[in-house]
């Protein structure tokens, strides 16, 4: 604890996290093609790719940050938001869609204070969007981690939620 009495274990371990990515680097300087690599090892550590990890890797592997953004962006598998514990994705295909899809996607934001591909402020849950997720008879359809909701209603979605820390 700081003299303000607020918990500085989250700066540490961030701090800790970087040291870590300092030590991969030191493997690869100078290795341009080494980038994909050293940024699945990156996204391994943090859960995502922050900003200055990014500028870190741009530097040592001698390589252009709009590069590194450029390869970050081309695959969908590589973050740069920090992603919740727990994944929701409200279902818009086309029958979740006519069936309300988008009521219970705009009440999850409300809900949940947060919008479609952002991640709320404690990392509990992360909010996105699916389309089909082959529960098309039960729309309008929504998926937490790997639970299957069907015929979701727009007033039990904190319900729904609260089993999920
Ligand atoms: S359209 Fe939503 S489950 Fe198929």
């Amino acid at each position: 604890m700081s003299s303000e009495g607020h918990c500085r274990c989250t700066q540490i371990e961030e701090e800790s996290l970087y040291t870590e990515l300092e030590k991969i680097l030191e493997g690869h300087k100078g290795r341009g093609k080494d980038l994909i690599i050293v940024l699945h090892k990156a996204q391994g550590l943090f859960g995502y790719l922050p900003r200055k990890a990014l500028e870190m890797i741009a530097l040592e592997l001698d390589v252009s940050i709009n590069e590194v953004l450029g390869v970050v962006t081309f695959y969908n598998f590589f973050s740069t938001q920090p992603t919740g514990r727990n994944s929701i994705k409200v279902c818009l295909g086309t029958a979740c869609y006519v069936r309300g899809g988008p009521g219970v996607l705009k009440q999850a934001e409300k809900d949940l204070g947060i919008k479609d591909g952002e991640t709320t402020g404690d990392r509990r849950f992360s909010l996105g969007v699916v389309r089909c997720i082959g529960a098309c008879g039960l729309a309008p359809a929504m998926i937490v981690n790997n639970d299957v909701y069907g015929r979701v209603k727009t007033t039990k979605i904190m319900e729904i939620l609260e089993k999920y820390e």
